[in-house]
């Protein structure tokens, strides 16, 4: 079965990075020069997927419009070739349809992506979270990817987030099936370390069937008021296998200003133009 589209919720209300985020959504703050969610669309786009419903939120329409392919007009940023970075952006508008819908009210991220399932229908999708950034051997995505084709179930990115970080996630109630893949007997939310079942925390990818969609609709706010999608994804193991594969790669949380630090000093590290230069400074402090 192929998954043909990619949601990213991108409605949140990025109270973590007030006042920037009064006028500039989140999604859009760069890490050195590039959106956080530019990172999501470009690893869709390299896994094939050609469908991307970006969930947006009333005042976050620059995204869109971030994605828009601009017309040439003359002397502007725009023009044909002028700069590769810009080009990059013109091929994204050339590979894949981006399409969005609104979330009125920012109700969680499980309620985000039931505001997509008009557009998904009764196809597998995948969910990508902007917050998220994991550099590995393999694009996360494509990982998942490899290993749906084996069992054509809902399969979670999860890693060890370790005991004393377990409470900010969504944790795993695990069996191993084979490797870094295991079976999701239960998921709680945001569990004290003492009732955490396992320390594999729920990272930014999933693939899901669409009866994740099915529980999202059935589902009743959860902590703190939101509809949460690892409840629903506990009410799905009720009814299918549901795996979660312990993802190869290193993860950037940019949800957050100091994980958004973190990555921007190891991606300009890396970097030809500037990481010489970083790594100097750096060492200097
Ligand atoms: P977060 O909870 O990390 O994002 O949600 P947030 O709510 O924007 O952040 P803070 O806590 O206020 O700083 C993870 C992802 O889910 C989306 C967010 O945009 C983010 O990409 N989300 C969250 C929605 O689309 N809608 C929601 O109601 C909540």
């Amino acid at each position: 079965m192929k998954i043909r589209t990619a949601i990213i919720p991108a409605a949140g209300m990025g109270t973590r990075f007030l006042p920037a985020t009064k006028v500039v959504p989140k999604e859009l703050i760069p890490i050195i020069d590039k959106p956080g969610i530019q990172y999501a669309v470009e690893e869709i786009m390299s896994v094939g997927i050609e469908n991307i419903i970006i969930v947006t939120a009333s005042g976050k329409e620059s995204i869109l419009e971030y994605f828009e392919q601009r017309q040439p007009k003359g002397n502007s940023i725009s023009s044909e070739g002028k700069f590769a970075q810009i080009a990059q952006l013109d091929q994204i508008a050339k590979t894949v349809r981006i399409k969005s819908v609104l979330q009125t009210e920012q109700l969680g991220l499980g309620h985000a992506i039931a505001c997509a399932s008009e557009e998904i229908r009764d196809e597998p999708f995948a969910v990508v979270l902007p917050d998220d950034l994991i550099f590995g051997p393999k694009p996360a995505l494509q990982q998942l990817l490899d290993i749906f084709h084996t069992h054509e179930s809902s399969i979670l990115a999860v890693q060890n987030v370790g005991s004393e970080n377990i409470s900010k996630y969504g944790v795993i109630d695990p069996t191993q099936v084979d490797g870094n893949v295991l079976r999701v007997g239960n998921a709680i939310e945001k569990p004290a370390p003492e009732e955490a079942p396992s320390s594999y925390g729920i990272i930014g990818r999933y693939i899901f069937t669409p009866g994740i969609l099915e529980r999202l609709s059935e589902a009743k706010p959860g902590a703190i008021g939101e509809i949460q999608l690892t409840d629903a994804i506990a009410d799905l193991t009720k009814y299918e296998s549901v795996y979660a594969l312990d993802i190869d790669g290193k993860r950037h949380d940019v949800g957050t200003p100091l994980g958004m630090l973190k990555a921007a000093i190891e991606i300009g590290i890396s970097r030809e133009d500037i990481g010489q230069d970083l790594s100097n400074y750096i060492k200097k402090l």
